[in-house]
């Protein structure tokens, strides 16, 4: 027989087997100091990239000052025990129904987290005759939410709509063929790598010919998409059209915890029969209050969302400007693709770090194809044009150095430490 361990330590994984060298830099590095556009790694100052504190909440002083106050006044305990049993509250209650106001719904589910709130959320919804047609490109979370779904799900090509229809037909015919079961379709507001929109708009346009119902996650949308930051739906007008509404509290809530929104009936199923939430704590109070906070700020300081804009614009025209491929962005979320090595990318964001003080992630093999690298920049309101100017310059001088050759190294620097 197997020793299920020895098999573990055998192949780390496609990241992991860089650990020894990697961990502590490349993976799992440590930001220090207060969250903003500047910190702390390794000892030395750093633009820092990586955050989607998107609209600069995490340390906003009305927000540091509620969640201290809430933890001072209710401790991280209360309340104990799952919702359904002995841990609901007021203010539990309110945040649901400030979220299902704020994105046209009725109602609204806590869930302590987006990844695990979704996985759930497609268990609860979803039977053994249903069928799922989702996007290739669709976050770990709902792959995994579709591991626990016992029917077919028919993946259609990113964002291509002609696609989605072909699986949607598909999908008709077989529930058609076997009488029972309906279709879920689920997509994202806002792809987190490449920073394009879900067309959410064309697919909601597709209900005029297939039956189904729509699942947007809209993690990277909500607070920083529409007129009043209710995401990805009202910055494209069809988030009627969205029957589950859908965003973790992780970005730009800069918080814990996620929510899901729709009608009253069916949240309200959801809210009996969502394993994660049911067989798990609820929310203490501190992430309750803070969140209520925090959704007053996103709905009555305009000025956030607009300075993220200002900065997103600024940095991405900057980067087009300069010659880089910044493919199809139309949100805040700026990915910059070059060509070269897992190695090479690794040398670069060491220059970046040590000679430029920029951090940022970089995707690289297996996550994207060999030969290819994505930096991802997360712009955010606590940034300034000093930040951008900075940015730019850095990067213009590191990708001549790409193109020149200077990065190519044997093996990933060891930084770790
Ligand atoms: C699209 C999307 N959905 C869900 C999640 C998970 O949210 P959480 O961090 O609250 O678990 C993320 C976070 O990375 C995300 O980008």
């Amino acid at each position: 027989m197997a020793d299920i361990f020895e098999r573990l330590v055998k192949n780390y994984g496609p990241i992991g087997q860089h650990r020894e060298r990697a961990h502590g830099y490349f993976a799992f590095p440590k930001l220090e100091g207060e969250i903003n556009n500047r910190m702390i790694f390794r000892g030395k100052e750093m633009i820092v990239w990586s955050l989607n504190n998107y609209l600069g909440l995490a340390n906003h002083p009305e927000v540091r000052k509620t969640d201290a106050d809430a933890s001072a006044q209710y401790g991280l305990a209360l309340p104990m025990g799952a919702r359904m049993m002995s841990g609901n509250s007021n203010f539990h209650e309110q945040l649901e129904a400030e979220l299902a106001a704020f994105e046209g719904k009725e109602d609204a589910i806590l869930m302590n987290y987006g990844y695990q709130g979704i996985m759930s959320t497609i268990d609860a919804v979803c039977g053994r005759h249903d069928i799922v047609v989702y996007d290739a490109e669709s976050h770990a979370c709902i792959i995994d939410g579709l591991r626990l779904h016992p029917g077919h799900r028919y993946v259609f090509k990113h964002n291509d709509i002609e696609d989605c229809e072909k699986q949607l037909e598909r999908a008709t015919a077989l529930i058609d063929k076997q009488k029972a079961g309906g279709i879920l379709v689920i997509t994202e507001g806002v792809f987190g790598m490449a920073g394009d929109q879900g067309k959410l708009k064309e697919i909601v346009d597709l209900k005029s010919t297939y039956d189904f119902r729509l699942l947007v996650d809209d993690a990277h949308g909500f607070g920083t998409l529409g007129d009043t930051g209710a995401g990805a739906g009202e910055a494209q007008g069809c988030q009627d059209g969205i029957d589950l509404y859908f965003s973790t509290f992780a970005k730009s809530m800069a918080s814990i915890g996620a929510f899901l929104a729709g009608p009253k009936v069916i949240v309200d199923y959801i809210r009996y029969n969502i394993r994660s939430q049911i067989f798990a704590k609820s929310l203490p109070m501190p992430f309750v209050i803070g969140n209520l906070k925090r959704l007053e700020l996103l709905q009555t300081k305009p000025e956030l969302k607009e300075k993220l804009w200002s900065n997103a614009l600024k940095l991405q025209a900057g980067l087009k400007e300069r010659g880089f491929d910044i493919g199809k962005t139309d949100s805040v979320v700026t990915p910059i693709y070059m060509k070269g090595g897992v190695e090479e990318a690794t040398a670069m964001v060491m220059d970046l770090r040590e000679n430029y003080h920029i951090f940022c992630s970089i995707v690289v093999y297996p996550v994207i194809p060999k030969g290819h690298i994505i930096y991802r920049l997360i712009p955010t309101a606590a940034h300034t044009e000093a930040d951008i100017e900075e940015t730019l310059k850095a990067f213009s001088e590191t990708k001549s150095k790409l193109e020149a050759g200077e990065y190519k190294v044997e093996m990933i620097p060891d930084m770790a430490g």
